[in-house]
């Protein structure tokens, strides 16, 4: 279970709320792996997970369009890299179901993911609207 960091916090409240949620997404889905809560527990976990990655990163998306955000290109790259992740897991779970032990490796990647992204390439967004005066929210 990862909880969430203030210092994790980018400055915008909408994208933070949202990346408190993806974490609390993830957190529910790792637990129904762990513990091994069945097919269908799992794989509707990982539904809402990608349903939610989904309009996380639209929004974030848009959010980067209005205010001009010079790399969205290639944080848009880097978005559809996460959730094509994210795919290839849901084929994985329907062909060969979960192990323990995959599970905690994916954890680690998704998690470690998921933070380094909101650390290194949403706080850019932040930073740019910031520069901007707050205008553009
Ligand atoms: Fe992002």
């Amino acid at each position: 279970m990862i909880n969430w960091k203030d210092s994790y916090d980018i400055g915008v409240e909408k994208i933070d709320c949202q990346h408190r949620q993806l974490l609390v997404k993830l957190n529910e889905f790792f637990e129904a792996c762990t513990n091994q809560q069945g097919k269908e527990k799992i794989e509707e976990t990982l539904k809402f997970l990608k349903e939610y990655t989904l309009e996380h990163f639209s929004d974030e998306e848009h959010l980067m369009q209005d205010i001009d955000f010079p790399e969205l290109a290639e944080h848009r790259k880097t978005h559809a890299e996460f959730v094509k992740t994210v795919l290839d897991l849901e084929e994985s779970i329907k062909s060969k179901g979960v192990s323990v032990l995959s599970t905690i490796k994916l954890n680690r990647t998704l998690t470690d993911w998921l933070l380094n992204h909101i650390n290194k390439c949403d706080k850019l967004i932040g930073q740019c609207i910031a520069s901007k005066g707050n205008q553009a929210v």
